[in-house]
C-alpha cells in the first residue's frame, strides 16, 4: 500500500515562486517518486475568505488548474480537484466544529495576526484551521507537503484527528485506530520559507512576489526592485532568491567577481529566473489554448476524490451516531 499524499493551494492570485519552491515544486517532485497515492485540489472555499467576486474566483480557478498542469502535476497520475465540488469537506469541517474550542482556535498564528492588524475577521477565517483539518483527515492522508506557514495548520489537523477518535472511538466499532488517521508535514527545511524581494516572506498579501508563471519584463520589474540595501559586498535579499535557481557552488564565483555590482547581480539573476520560467509560461500557454480540458481534468479529480471522501465522512457519521446504518 501506498502511502497518502495530499496538499492544496488557494486560488487567491497569480501563485509565485514562494509557493512554488515552498511547495508545488514537492508536489511534482513525490508524485513522479511513484512512492504515494497523490491528491492536489483547488482550496476554493479557503480562498472565499479573501475573493467574495464570482468572476473573480472562476477566473483565479481556472488558472490555478492550468497552473498545476503546467508545473508537471500529471492527472493520470495524481487526482486533482476542486474543494468545493466535495461537499464532505464542509459537511466534516461542521463536525469537527463540535469538538474544537474557542481558546484552541484563537491560538492558531494566522487568527492572531490578523487580530493583531485590528481586522474584523470573518467566522470563515477563524474556522480556516477546521476546514483545513477536514481537508486533510478525509483523504487519510499521510503527508502534507506544504510550506513552513502551514505547519501549525497540519498539526491542527492532527490533534482534531485525535480529539475526535478519542471522543467517539472508545470500546466501539471504530475503537481500532480510530475514524481519522493523523498526518505529518513535510517541508523542506531550505526553502520552508522563501523571502520576498524585501527579505520578508514572500506573500501576496506583503507585495513582495516574483509571479510563477511572470512575463520577462515582470521580472525584470520585481528583480530590479530588490531592496539592497545591505552592508556587506553581497546582496543578501538578491542572493536568497538566486539560490532557488542556482546552486551555491555555481553561484560563489559570480557574487566573488561582482562583489558590490548589485546591477550586474540583478541581471545575472533576471537571466536565470527568465530560463527557469521561459518552459513553464510556453507549457502554460498550451494548456491554456483549451480551458474545456482543463474543466475535465478537475471533474474527473472530482469524480475520484468524492468516493474517497464519502466513504471516509460516512464512517464518520456512523461514529458520532448520525448514520444508524
Ligand atoms: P497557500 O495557497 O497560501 O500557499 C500554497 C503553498 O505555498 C506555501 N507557501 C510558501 N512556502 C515557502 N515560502 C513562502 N514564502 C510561501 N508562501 C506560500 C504554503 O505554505 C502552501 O504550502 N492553507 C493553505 C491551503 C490549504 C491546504 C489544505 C494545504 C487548504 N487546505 C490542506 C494543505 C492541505 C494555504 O493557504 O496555502
Amino acid at each position: 500500500m501506498k502511502k497518502i499524499l495530499l496538499s492544496g493551494v488557494k486560488p487567491t492570485g497569480r501563485p509565485h515562486i514562494g509557493n512554488y519552491f515552498g511547495a508545488m515544486r514537492q508536489f511534482v517532485q513525490l508524485l513522479n517518486s511513484g512512492d504515494y497515492e497523490c491528491y492536489f485540489f483547488i482550496a476554493d472555499y479557503h480562498a472565499l475568505n479573501l475573493i467574495q467576486n464570482a468572476e473573480e474566483m472562476k477566473r483565479n480557478t481556472l488558472d490555478l488548474a492550468i497552473d498545476y498542469l503546467a508545473i508537471g502535476l500529471d492527472p493520470n497520475k495524481a487526482t486533482l480537484f476542486k474543494q468545493s465540488d466535495i461537499s464532505a469537506h464542509t459537511e466534516l469541517a461542521w463536525i469537527f466544529d463540535t469538538i474544537v474550542t474557542v481558546p484552541y482556535l484563537q491560538r492558531a498564528h494566522a487568527y492572531k495576526d490578523a487580530v493583531a492588524k485590528n481586522k474584523e475577521i470573518n467566522v470563515g477565517t477563524f474556522n480556516y484551521p477546521v476546514l483545513m483539518a477536514a481537508d486533510i483527515l478525509l483523504y487519510d492522508a499521510d503527508v502534507v507537503p506544504v510550506g513552513q506557514d502551514q505547519k501549525q495548520h497540519v498539526e491542527y489537523a492532527r490533534d482534531i484527528a485525535q480529539k475526535f477518535n478519542n471522543t467517539f472511538c472508545n470500546g466501539n466499532e471504530c475503537d481500532q485506530g480510530g475514524v481519522f488517521k493523523l498526518p505529518e508535514p513535510l517541508i523542506m527545511e531550505d526553502v520552508a520559507t522563501v523571502p520576498g524581494i524585501d527579505g520578508r516572506k514572500m506573500s501576496k498579501s506583503y507585495g513582495n512576489t516574483i509571479e510563477l508563471f511572470a512575463s520577462r519584463a515582470d521580472i525584470e520589474k520585481a528583480v530590479m526592485s530588490i531592496v539592497t540595501d545591505s552592508d556587506s559586498e553581497i546582496p543578501k535579499n538578491v542572493y536568497a532568491i538566486h539560490k532557488l535557481f542556482k546552486s551555491e557552488s555555481e553561484l560563489k564565483p559570480l557574487y566573488e567577481a561582482n562583489k558590490g555590482k548589485y546591477k550586474v547581480l540583478k541581471e545575472a539573476l533576471i537571466e536565470d529566473i527568465g530560463v527557469f520560467i521561459k518552459p513553464l509560461r510556453e507549457k502554460r500557454a498550451e494548456l491554456a489554448k483549451d480551458e474545456n480540458a482543463v474543466l475535465k481534468v478537475l471533474a474527473d479529480g472530482a469524480d475520484k476524490a468524492k468516493i474517497k471522501a464519502d466513504a471516509k465522512l460516512s464512517l464518520a457519521k456512523k461514529a458520532i451516531g448520525v448514520q444508524v446504518n
